[in-house]
């Protein structure tokens, strides 16, 4: 912590950094910063409690036939903890993990030379792993079942075969888009686990848990205060308490409880139910422009200027939670709760029926 922090660039937050205090994803920085955050045994790994007991059961059970863990898929929006947790099995296996990231392997030769060089045991963590290309993804089934590896000799009449042994390992693979992994992909691993949003008890201890390692004063209201904006998300409530410990550092004496994490949240205009602008455009969008739906998510994606898939994987899955959008067979439809949100009657009668249902 440094001392030379001035008052200024606090008071002078535009806009732009305001969107970002929300963002779920990481900026290179973030994630360095991320790194000493980490849970690194399943017990230090806070909530997702039904995750933690088949993973636990999982890892035991390996140990005990001294075999590396069964291969396992995580699914679920950026910042819930895939990473860490692909951490947390290769640590509590005494393995080593080797990342790598669907995108990053754009040949099959790419991914032959990682599992070549894997020391036995090792923990093997693909991120993005839907992103994998088809002629990789062919390369990893053989080696998930039988722990080989066909490789291709020569080229043309005289191209032939061979078949390697590769050494045991554990294959952790990571998916913001569950529903993008393909049927004999996800058949290979012994366990496929979704990743949820964290309640804000949850994500209270995350953030004591993180005062404690970064050294902040943070008292039980303050903890609570931070974790109910945080969208669900460790890594949000991570980078709040970041936020409120520079704010308590400038204009208080440091020390972080209820009202001064209110204002400090207040000062850098997070929404109360952690919303974003981002969040906040789609509901206006569904509630002004399109008079609560149905529309089609490409077309609400054009009307806020974000990618579909964006919508799909980080926005509609919190809102959906919030109860804010429901998804119909006809496209996405705004709740009641949207409309009071948004500040807006809520149509009644028949208009009311084919929104809201019976
Ligand atoms: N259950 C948890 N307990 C404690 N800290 C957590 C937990 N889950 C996540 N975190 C913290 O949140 C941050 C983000 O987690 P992580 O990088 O594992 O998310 P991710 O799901 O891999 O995100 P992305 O999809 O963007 O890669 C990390 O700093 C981690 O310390
Ligand atoms: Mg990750």
């Amino acid at each position: 912590m440094s001392g030379e922090v001035t008052p200024e660039p606090i008071a002078e937050q535009g806009p732009e950094e305001v969107a970002e205090v929300l963002a779920v994803a990481a900026d290179p920085v973030e994630r360095e910063a991320e790194g000493s955050l980490r849970p690194r045994t399943i017990e230090e790994f806070v909530g997702q409690p039904d995750l933690k007991e088949h993973l636990a059961i999982v890892l035991q059970a390996a140990r005990e036939r001294s075999e590396p863990a069964g291969h396992l898929l995580l699914s679920g929006p950026p910042g819930l903890g895939k990473t860490s947790l692909a951490h947390v099995v290769a640590n509590e296996m005494g393995a080593d993990m080797r990342p790598t990231s669907g995108p990053a392997l754009e040949r099959a030769g790419d991914l032959a030379a990682i599992l070549t060089n894997l020391e036995d045991g090792d923990v093997l963590f693909i991120d993005e792993i839907h992103r994998l290309p088809r002629t990789v993804e062919e390369v990893l089934y053989p080696a998930m079942e039988d722990g080989q590896l066909d490789l291709v000799i020569g080229k043309g009449p005289s191209a032939h075969t061979i078949r390697l042994d590769l050494p045991r390992f554990t294959l952790v693979g990571a998916t913001t888009r569950a529903g993008l992994i393909t049927g004999p992909l996800r058949s290979r691993f012994e366990l496929a686990e979704r990743l949820d949003y964290y309640p804000p008890a949850d994500l209270a201890r995350i953030v004591r848990r993180s005062a404690r390692i970064l050294e902040v004063d943070l008292d039980a209201d303050g903890a609570d205060e931070i974790a109910r904006r945080s969208r669900g998300t460790p890594r949000i409530a991570n980078r709040l308490l970041r936020r409120v410990r520079d704010f308590s550092q400038v204009r208080e004496d440091g020390h972080i409880d209820g009202p001064i994490a209110r204002a400090a949240l207040e000062l850098f205009k997070v929404d109360d139910k952690g919303l974003d602008r981002t969040d906040g455009a789609i509901l206006e969008a569904l509630v002004k422009r399109f008079s609560g739906g149905p529309v089609g998510l490409s077309t609400l994606a054009v009307a806020v200027g974000e990618e579909p898939d964006t919508i799909e994987d980080v926005y509609e899955p919190f809102l959906m939670q919030l109860g804010f959008i429901r998804r119909t067979p006809r496209g996405r439809v705004a709740t009641e709760e949207a409309f009071r949100h948004v500040g807006v009657a809520a149509p009644t009668g028949a208009g009311a029926a084919r929104l809201f249902g019976s």
